[in-house]
């Protein structure tokens, strides 16, 4: 039984969660996503790739709303389709917003965060120097209820299958802006899943860090 002492094995050792400096807003109202826009596809295509080396620069409010657009945001909002593809439109991944100011969860469909803890939590997602000073980090996390039509052994694969497209498409979000980015599996989901209060049956997948090249200033 490796996994469950190295379980408790990475709770024990991870950094704890900071606290903040003020106090969180509960909500974050994105700006409204423009959907239109960035470099041709292939030209973002060919400039996709992961990077380690982020600046501590702040992403601003409008890129931020833009980046998770991008992501896993509404793009037919009479049936609330998405950017992103999920088996039997479940939807089951909510991306976590990991800020300096607080943890949050996107709401796709009012296209705003909401608190989900009141810390900064960048540091304890992965052992990455690079995570205690990148401005944002994505969380991946799976609800695999709302995956009920589909076979319960399959469900996981599924849903890791949907949290690879939403990595793919900030990746050409980032490719098209010039931006830094790279994409995350080696983290302690454990310490997150406990930090954020995750419900069961709700579990991290993946993350992805999201920032400036080193070099920008
Ligand atoms: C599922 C997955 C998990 C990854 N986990 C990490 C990680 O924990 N740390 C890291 O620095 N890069 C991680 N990467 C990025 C890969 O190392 C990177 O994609 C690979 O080196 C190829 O480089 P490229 O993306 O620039 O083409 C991950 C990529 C994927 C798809």
């Amino acid at each position: 039984m490796v996994r469950p002492l190295f379980r408790i094995g990475a709770v024990l050792n991870a950094p704890a969660p900071r606290p903040l400096d003020t106090a969180p807003h509960p909500v974050i109202v994105l700006p409204r996503p423009l959907r239109f826009g960035g470099m041709p596809l292939l030209d973002a295509l060919a400039a996709r790739r992961t990077s380690r080396e982020f600046s501590d620069e702040d992403i601003h409010l409008d890129v931020l709303g833009e980046l998770l657009w991008a992501a896993n945001g509404i793009n037919r909002d009479a049936e609330g389709g998405r950017t992103a593809p999920s088996a039997l439109g479940g939807y089951e991944i909510d991306i976590y917003v990991l800020l300096s100011t607080g943890s949050y969860r996107y709401d796709a469909g009012a296209h705003q965060l909401v608190l989900a803890a009141p810390f900064d939590l960048r540091a304890t997602t992965g052992y990455q120097d690079f995570l205690s000073y990148a401005p944002v980090d994505l969380l991946y996390v799976a609800d695999l209820n709302r995956l009920q039509d589909v076979p319960a052994r399959q469900r996981e694969s599924f849903a890791y299958a949907s949290a690879g497209a939403i990595v793919q498409n900030v990746y050409l979000y980032c490719a098209s802006m010039g931006m830094a980015v790279g994409a995350r599996g080696w983290m302690n989901r454990t310490a997150l899943a406990a930090n954020l209060k995750l419900p069961v049956g709700s579990s991290p997948l993946l993350a992805q860090t999201v920032g400036h090249f080193a070099h920008a200033h």
